[in-house]
């Protein structure tokens, strides 16, 4: 259905980081997602596009087994990070977040300090030697996340008191402080102005050199902007997967071009 890894000119494209293969989403009777199969790569960026409720948000919660935490909500399958089953019993969900971070649709900040929101996880997770070791920890990923100049004077006041595209910005800077491997981020834009955004998608690009990123996003401009990888999902399908210049300017799926071309969602 997609692109399997090829070489190319004598040099092999970038390695898988995810893979699924089979995967089934259900919440209750509802069937979420509908045999998913496909390998993320490593030092990319990969969009998510597609209509809204197409399951886009339950996808990639099943990556950093974030659906774990809703009840109703059961995952089959098989979804493997560096080859290990993410799903077996002796994997720790909460190791595994460290590795796959998160950023939500919502800003979710912490009722704590500015700084400690960003400081929790380097201390749970033992990143920091010293104090000076974590103020630099916390300097770097508020600034990676472009909001270091808005924050510095006040890293003791609430992050619940920023505004909302602030709080977002925290939430990135948050996810980043871990150093995770995988950075899933569900259309984190969406409360951003015009010049945080460009901002953040900056931070995307810059990842990349390291991490595989998903973005779930509703906008195609960002979608072809930051992204090499794009897979569209329709009604809990993945419809197509490829290569964001192919899907975009020809796509092999007359519902992946309704799509695009702003005929469907
Ligand atoms: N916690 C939940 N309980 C029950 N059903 C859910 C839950 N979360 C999502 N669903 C259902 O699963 C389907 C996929 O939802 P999902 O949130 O993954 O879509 P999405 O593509 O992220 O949409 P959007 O673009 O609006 O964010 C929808 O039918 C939705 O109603
Ligand atoms: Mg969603």
């Amino acid at each position: 259905m997609y692109d399997t890894p090829k070489v190319e000119n004598d040099v092999a494209t970038t390695d898988i980081k995810i893979s699924a293969h089979g995967c089934q989403v259900y919440y209750g009777d509802t069937h979420a997602i509908k045999d998913v199969d496909i390998d993320i790569e490593d030092t990319t960026v990969t969009a998510f596009i597609g209509p809204s409720g197409c399951g886009k948000s339950t996808f990639l919660r099943c990556l950093n087994r974030m659906n774990d935490t809703i009840d109703v909500c059961r995952v089959e399958g098989d979804i493997k990070i560096d080859g290990e089953d993410i799903y077996d019993p002796k994997v720790d969900p909460v190791q595994l977040r460290a590795k796959v971070g998160m950023v939500f649709q919502k800003p979710n900040p912490f009722p704590k300090s500015i700084y400690d929101n960003i400081a929790y996880g380097p201390r749970i997770h033992g990143l920091a030697k010293s104090k000076s070791d974590l103020d630099d920890i916390v300097e770097s990923a508020l600034r990676r996340a472009a909001i270091w100049d808005e924050v510095k004077d006040r890293l003791l006041a609430p992050g619940t008191g920023l505004s909302g595209g602030q709080q977002q910005r925290l939430c990135i800077a948050r996810a980043v402080a871990t150093e995770p491997e995988v950075l899933l981020m569900d259309e984190p834009c969406s409360a951003l102005d015009p010049i945080a955004t460009a901002q953040v998608e900056e931070l995307i690009d810059e990842l990349r050199g390291q991490y595989s990123v998903v973005i779930v996003t509703h906008s195609m401009q960002q979608a072809a902007r930051v992204s090499q990888k794009t897979a569209f999902f329709h009604l809990g399908n993945l419809v197509e997967y490829g290569d964001t210049g192919q899907i975009f300017t020809n796509p092999q799926d007359q519902r992946t071009e309704s799509y695009i071309t702003g005929r469907i969602g």
